[in-house]
């Protein structure tokens, strides 16, 4: 007979982010669960898990990306079926671990007739049997509201900072490529004692992916900047701000950004930029196209896996990040 409060702690993981998910499993001294995953001659996805995981504390894994031949939408279909068989199999709870949240950008409606995908993402997992989330650098904090359980909202900060911090950067100015990110950059600035610049930036409300840097507020003439962002997809964003910081008279650009998402024609646009380094993390997985030599992949795997432990240990997920608030 096992204690009343006795708790196994599992890992299993959906197929694009197994590697990522191995780090963090030696850093929590567990091995990975086998789940074997197929699709159907139609491209439904089949799940079955390769040991029992009855009465287990699950975190489950998922990348929502494109990755190989997988659209994102294939991956977070994956990811729910993976949560609907742990709960048909007795998983006691289960988590989702979603590094990268998908749909994160559609957190409210910028105009009539559209949806909130991230309220919906939410709302699919929690159907599917999730009873907790943990993510990283949410596009917004008000994506936590969404789900209606806990949600862990982890931060890349602390690894991003240092890796600035080890350039030793003396003329650094933190510049957010939008409105949206001004409270991240301002935290960076905090971190690394340096200058805050905001770029104002403008996206054609038909083409999705068409961004123009509009306008600078703040000083980067001869300095370095480092321009801060939760995401670079197609690289519009970034890449369109570093070309106004160097018309302003930037010496130096650095892009730093969480999750590189990394779609088409990211890779091109970065290479032909005038942005010096590229500086993502791990949340995401990267296909060999989509790595480059001004890229630095720093990684996140301690964080997530001390966040595990201490959801798991029920100890405090925010005291590894010093007690700060995370929302953006
Ligand atoms: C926008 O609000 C986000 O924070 C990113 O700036 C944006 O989604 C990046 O997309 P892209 O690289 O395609 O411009």
């Amino acid at each position: 007979m096992k204690q009343q409060n006795y708790k196994e702690l599992r890992v299993v993981a959906g197929r694009s982010c197994r590697p990522f998910a191995v780090d963090v499993c030696s850093e929590l001294g567990v091995e990975l669960g086998t789940a074997h995953i197929d699709e159907f001659a139609n491209g439904e996805i089949h799940v079955r898990y390769g040991e029992s995981i009855r009465g287990c504390d699950l975190f489950i894994f998922g990348a929502h990306a494109q990755w190989k031949n997988t659209s994102v939408n294939d991956a977070i279909m994956e990811h729910l079926v993976m949560v609907d068989a742990a709960k048909r199999a007795s998983a006691k709870r289960i988590t989702v671990v979603a590094p990268f949240y998908g749909y994160a950008r559609q957190d409210r409606k910028a105009s009539g007739r559209e949806p909130i995908s991230a309220r919906l993402l939410a709302d699919l997992f929690q159907a599917a049997g999730a009873k907790r989330l943990l993510s990283i650098d949410l596009h917004s904090g008000q994506i936590q509201g969404f789900f209606d359980g806990p949600l862990d909202h982890l931060t890349a900060m602390p690894v991003l900072v240092d890796y600035l911090s080890r350039l030793e950067i003396e003329d650094l100015v933190v510049v957010a490529p939008d409105a949206g990110r001004v409270r991240v950059a301002e935290r960076y600035t905090q971190k690394l004692h340096a200058d805050l610049a905001i770029v104002h930036k403008r996206r054609n409300a038909e083409a999705k992916n068409q961004v123009e840097a509009r306008d600078l507020v703040g000083h980067v003439d001869g300095r370095t900047c480092a321009l801060v962002d939760d995401m670079i997809d197609t690289g519009g964003t970034i890449v369109a701000a570093a070309e106004l910081l160097a018309e302003k008279g930037a010496r130096r650009v650095i892009a730093v950004t969480t999750h590189a998402v990394m779609s088409e024609p990211a890779v091109e646009r970065l290479k032909n930029s005038v942005i010096d380094t590229v500086v993502c993390t791990d949340t995401l997985p990267l296909d060999e196209h989509q790595q480059f030599d001004k890229l630095q992949v720093v990684t996140v795997v301690p964080i997530v896996a001390r966040a595990i432990s201490a959801v798991f240990e029920d100890t405090s997920v925010s005291e590894i990040f010093g007690g700060s608030n995370l929302s953006t």
